[in-house]
């Protein structure tokens, strides 16, 4: 993504957080998405296999720097959530696409609404340290996707607990998904990522 963009996105940021009026904004939010491994990941994935009239759901979007790259490459039947209004609101104001106030463990969507579900940077993230969120996660997104599943977990970090990749796999097993409709998994020194084939 172009600096320029996220140099606007920085301003946007900045100046929601001086308001006060929500609760602070993470910073990192607005980096690059070749910071990211699991968006690097994507942005070689996508091209590569959906349509770009195939509509995506990003669960936990953020300040929506991928819909933005999605939209800068054709994608355009997106939709974005997040839990936090103040990062909604601020994804928004910097592109408004078609992002929503929305909890992953709940979605508003019926069955089989999007092609591809994906999680980026989010499945197994802190706040989603507990079991029973993980499992609210899976279970919602395989509800709610069509064709594509994408998972990703993060390893190692002091003070985090979340699942062993070990039992992510026995999950999707327990779901009906075995390991050869896992189409691609890469490593990222103590990241993983998993796109289910559905
Ligand atoms: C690590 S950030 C990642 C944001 C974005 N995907 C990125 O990589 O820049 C985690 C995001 O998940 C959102 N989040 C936390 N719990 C959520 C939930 N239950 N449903 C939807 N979003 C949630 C947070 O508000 C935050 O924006």
């Amino acid at each position: 993504m172009a600096l320029v963009a996220v140099g606007k996105l920085k301003r946007i940021i900045e100046r929601k957080n001086a308001t006060k009026k929500y609760p602070p904004v993470s910073m990192a939010q607005a980096t690059c998405l070749h910071q990211k491994p699991h968006y690097v990941f994507l942005q070689k994935w996508i091209p590569r296999n959906l349509l770009k009239s195939d509509s995506i759901l990003e669960v936990c979007c953020g300040v929506g720097l991928f819909g933005t790259w999605l939209q800068s490459r054709g994608y355009t039947n997106y939709v974005g959530i997040d839990i936090s209004p103040a990062r909604i609101e601020v994804a928004t104001e910097f592109n408004p696409l078609d992002f929503r106030v929305g909890d992953g463990r709940a979605l508003a969507f019926k069955d089989k609404s999007f092609d591809f579900v994906g999680y980026a940077n989010c499945f197994s993230y802190v706040t989603f340290a507990e079991t029973y969120d993980c499992l609210k996660f899976l279970d919602e997104g395989l509800r709610v996707a069509r064709k594509w599943l994408e998972l990703d977990a993060v390893h190692s970090r002091p003070g985090w607990n979340p699942p062993s990749f070990e039992r992510v796999h026995q999950w999707l097993r327990e779901r009906g998904i075995e390991d050869n409709l896992i189409v691609e998994r890469e490593l990222f020194g103590n990241r993983r990522l998993w796109i289910v084939e559905l």
